[in-house]
């Protein structure tokens, strides 16, 4: 029989004379005298299990098909491993290979490749010790979210991946429709017909669930969402995918304070279950792609995070001995490379940055009484720039309609929106994490697209 048995990751914890069977991958073979020896792995930790074959228990046949790649199921006893880096290996007494492998055609040799042939390969490279550990971190992210979130009491919302109303007001949104593109219905003006199509009106991949979550902080108090989100923005960089998942808590009766002390406690928390669960891996990206990993996440989960705002920043910006890139100059949008002085450089911390210009922010955050700012709160990290983003939100029905109008908004999306406002509004705030930027923050990778086992960015939707 075939069932989930054993991991490579359990038995390597088991005593000297179980006698256990393991289904996995072969990485590597090697051969003495009289003897064989094959690594697999199964996935479930970074340590293969080193399978011992003595000549005779195999036939020649299924021995020649024990090569890198190759999927096996062995059985034997587990017996004190000689070699290091192990302390037990598995003395076989019996083996079968499900599917064998073509050692010159198969793309993952023992060598290193580069991340970008990696990417090529994107259905063979979870089996690489690299993607392993990103993938098993990126599982632990995961279940961490949920933990933090339910131990607090919040409310798990699927909130819709198809929308009509632009989040973030920002436009850039992949069209959701079932009309003829060949042939287009119009309206007599020549416009595209949309009461013809699918939803019979525009319908999009959502930006972000926050407008419905909102909905149901309005009646559960705390709510979180979390899954996949799409932007069409045309940007090419190692930081921005055109389909990221993101995690949105929503809080009511709670402002901006409450905002970023949540934030705060929520990183750390993420941050220590991955230290708690996954050190072996942690290590691995601490030894193999980023040295300052592991002593970085430790520092983080410990320090107060510095506050700052958007006003501060821009002085402490100028004041700079450098020359930027962007311009730096109160009402511009802070650039990866002013986040990153700020974190990396001023503070050494991760900072939270608030009350940003209102012309740069969503129509959705809370105006200052300077009418100039709003209560926005983004958190930087080291190496990656802005992690988190947030707000309290506009909760003043007249107040919010005039942003919406102000920012060359139609009303009618929002229409229901706006009736939160007008039927038991409170404070409320919250924020979105994308997972992809912790997920890089956690692991040193240096390519967003490294971090999700399968990248949507312009021009490429391969797997
Ligand atoms: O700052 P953003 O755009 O905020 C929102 O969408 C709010 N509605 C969140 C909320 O208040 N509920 O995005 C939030 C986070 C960013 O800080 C960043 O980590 C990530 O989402 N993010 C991206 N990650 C990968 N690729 C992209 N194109 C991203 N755009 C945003
Ligand atoms: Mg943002």
């Amino acid at each position: 029989m075939l069932g989930p048995g054993g991991y490579v990751r359990d038995i390597l914890a088991m005593p000297v004379g179980s006698s256990v069977e393991i289904s996995g991958w072969v990485k590597t073979r090697r051969d003495s005298k009289g003897i064989h020896f094959a690594q697999v792995n199964d996935g479930s930790c970074m340590q293969d299990l080193q399978l011992v074959i003595d000549d005779g228990v195999l036939t020649a046949e299924t021995l020649a098909l024990v090569t890198t790649g190759a999927s096996v199921t062995a059985g034997g006893e587990l017996v004190a491993s000689p070699g290091a880096g192990q302390s037990v290996e598995l003395k076989v007494t019996g083996l079968a290979v499900h599917g064998g492998a073509d050692t010159v055609t198969y793309p993952l040799q023992k060598k290193g490749h580069t991340m970008e042939f990696l990417r090529d390969i994107a259905h063979l490279r979870s089996r690489s010790n690299t993607f392993g550990a990103v993938f098993r971190v990126r599982n632990a992210v995961s279940y961490a979210i949920h933990r933090f979130f339910q131990e607090r009491g919040f409310i798990y919302v699927h909130t819709p991946v198809i929308t009509a109303s632009d989040c973030e007001g920002a436009g850039a949104m992949f069209g959701v429709t079932t009309l003829d593109m060949q042939n287009v219905p119009r309206t007599e003006g020549g416009a595209i017909d949309f009461s013809q199509d699918f939803f019979g009106k525009p319908a999009y991949l959502t930006v972000s669930g926050q407008l419905e979550a909102e909905i149901f902080a309005l009646a559960f108090s705390n709510v979180y969402t979390f899954g996949p989100t799409f932007r069409a923005e045309n940007s090419n960089t190692p930081r921005h995918l055109a389909e990221f998942w993101m995690v949105e808590p929503e809080m009511a009766f709670c402002d901006l304070a409450g905002d970023m002390r949540l934030a705060e406690d929520f990183l750390k928390y993420v941050i220590r279950y991955v230290l708690d669960t996954c050190l072996a891996d942690i290590e691995f990206f601490t030894k193999r792609i980023d040295p300052t990993v592991l002593g970085t996440l430790e520092h983080v989960a410990s320090v107060d995070f510095e506050h700052v705002t958007y006003t501060e920043a821009v002085e402490i910006l100028r004041r700079a001995d450098r020359t930027w890139e962007f311009p730096v100059e109160w009402g511009c949008d802070l650039q990866a490379e002013h986040e990153r002085f700020l974190t990396e450089e001023t503070f050494k911390r991760p900072v939270i940055v608030t009350d940003y210009p209102k012309q740069i922010k969503a129509f959705y955050m809370r105006a200052n009484d300077d009418g100039k700012t709003v209560r926005a709160m983004d958190v930087l990290a080291p190496r990656i720039g802005e992690i988190i983003g947030g707000s309290q939100r506009e909760e003043r029905h007249d107040v919010l309609q005039a942003r919406i109008v102000e920012q060359g908004l139609d009303l009618e999306p929002y229409w229901w929106y706006l009736d939160l406002r007008r039927f038991g509004s409170v404070p409320h705030a919250g924020f979105g994490l994308g997972v992809e930027r912790i997920l890089m923050y956690l692991t040193g990778m240096k390519n967003i697209r490294d971090v999700i086992p399968f990248p949507r960015t312009p021009g490429s939707a391969e797997f």
